[in-house]
């Protein structure tokens, strides 16, 4: 039994002994009728006092002890709650108020909630590393590209020294600096792992509570590897262009220059201007080369497709290659498959094969053969280009489509070759959606493959 109920019982039981005693003490002093009457008007205010106090109990005390109830409920947490709410009872208003109160703070809650989801889930899967420490440098959070980065587990980073599970001197002196000038600071650290060196830069800045004293720092780890590699071939193609043309315009100028300078017979001055011609030549292909790949580079480079008969195209370029071919007296063939069509840049795709067949023909002895075969497979066509050559030593072969990447540099000169053949014909391949291939042996021969949509969609 509740208080509440066991403090009306008690009160009834007093009113009922009470009574009792009235009537027995006033009842006696009457006599006649009169006792009825008296007795009759005691019943009566006994049961009307025993009313009052159900009323009493009813409206008043058995609605507040709920309302007691419900609140205890919310402070402890417990947003569901909702008290009955009796609109006869003078309690009512309070009783809807309540409820009211109850249903904010549920959606409160549950928007909070909401929120605290939502940014935990913006943290956690960041293409960044985040790390939050406070300002004794004990680890509070890190997300989960933090411990892909630096390998851990989640649990070893957090409430750690962030010093003591991270040896990266530039990741301190970051927190240090951060702490020091109470602003963000930017530096770059590198990170080996599995022999693979990462490069990151890491962003620290300081956080503050309301009244602006620093309570820690966040840091983000950006990966920057990629970037430094772009870098880097950018750096590399800088300098390999300006190697490359500086051979070709040292020689133009010394010839020249001896040209002035001394009197020359008719045949050296001949020579001497042939040499000028070859150089020149030379920086002219290197030049459309250039150009050729940066405009194959640029972003908004397309390819002008249309439906291409392949036998025509193959026995174009290889009509366009005989003159070089029979200079070596070489020959061409044309083998495969007939009557193939594909949708492609018809200019492209002839700059293509033209670069494998002069490269078979350059990189062949004289009296080679190349053959040129176009096959179908199934949704492809399959072009091959083959000689029987020297060949390509198997530990270079995936780097002959690196940009000037030559096997024997002195070799490629002679035939007029700027190393950016293949690199150019990958990347015309490429946009075509398509691969290529190669495969050859030292001394025996090379095949190179290519292996193009017939629709582009
Ligand atoms: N058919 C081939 N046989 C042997 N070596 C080849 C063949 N094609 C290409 N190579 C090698 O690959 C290198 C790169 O070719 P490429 O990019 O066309 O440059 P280039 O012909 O201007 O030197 C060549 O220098 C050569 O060493
Ligand atoms: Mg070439």
């Amino acid at each position: 039994m509740t208080t509440h109920r066991r403090l009306f019982l008690t009160q009834v039981l007093s009113v009922s002994v009470l009574f009792v005693v009235l009537v027995f003490a006033i009842v006696p002093l009457v006599f006649g009728s009169a006792q009825y009457i008296v007795f009759f008007l005691l019943t009566g205010a006994y049961f009307m006092i025993i009313l009052l106090f159900y009323q009493v109990y009813k409206n008043y005390v058995r609605p507040v002890k709920h309302l007691v109830e419900t609140i205890d409920s919310l402070v402890s947490g417990n947003y569901k709650v909702r008290v009955h709410e009796d609109f006869h009872a003078d309690t009512g208003r309070l009783q809807g108020a309540i409820n009211e109160l109850a249903r904010h703070l549920q959606d409160l809650n549950r928007q909070e909630k909401m929120h605290a989801r939502q940014l935990n889930s913006v943290i956690e899967n960041m293409a960044s590393g985040v790390m939050l420490i406070d300002q004794q440098g004990y680890v509070h959070l890190v997300n989960k590209r933090f411990v892909d980065l630096f390998g851990l587990t989640r649990e070893r980073y957090t409430d750690s020294l962030y010093y003591d599970v991270l040896d990266q001197n530039q990741i301190d002196e970051t927190v240090q600096e951060v702490f020091l000038y109470e602003q963000p600071i930017k530096n770059e650290i590198t990170l080996t792992k599995d022999l693979t060196t990462y490069y990151l830069e890491v962003i620290g800045a300081p956080y503050f509570n309301q009244k602006h004293d620093l309570r820690g720092a966040v840091l983000v780890f950006h990966d920057v590897t990629e970037f430094k590699r772009l870098e880097q071939i950018r750096k590399d193609f800088v300098a390999n262009v300006s190697h490359e043309l500086r051979t070709p315009i040292t020689s133009i100028k010394g010839f020249a220059e001896t040209m002035l300078e001394d009197e020359l017979d008719k045949e050296l001055e001949q020579r001497f201007l042939s040499i000028i011609y070859k150089e020149s030549h030379r920086l002219q292909l290197l030049i459309q080369d250039l150009l050729d790949l940066s405009k194959l580079e640029k972003v908004d480079f397309h390819l002008n497709y249309q439906v291409i008969q392949l036998d025509g195209l193959i026995r174009e370029s290889v009509e366009m290659a005989k003159v070089q071919a029979k200079a070596k007296g070489m020959d061409l063939t044309i083998a495969g498959e007939e009557g193939l069509e594909l949708s492609a840049d018809y200019d492209r795709l002839k700059q293509v094969i033209l670069n494998l067949i002069y490269n078979a023909i350059n990189y062949s002895p004289n009296g080679g053969e190349v053959t040129i075969a176009a096959y179908n497979s199934s949704g492809y066509v399959k072009i091959e280009v083959s000689d029987n050559g020297m060949g390509i030593a198997t530990e270079v072969l995936p780097r002959i489509f690196e940009r000037f990447y030559r096997v024997d540099k002195a070799r490629s000169r002679n035939t007029g070759g700027t190393g950016l053949g293949l690199s150019i014909t990958k990347h015309i391949v490429e946009a075509h959606h398509g691969q290529i291939f190669v495969d050859s042996v030292v001394d025996e021969g090379s095949t190179f493959t290519i292996m193009l949509p017939k629709e582009q969609t």
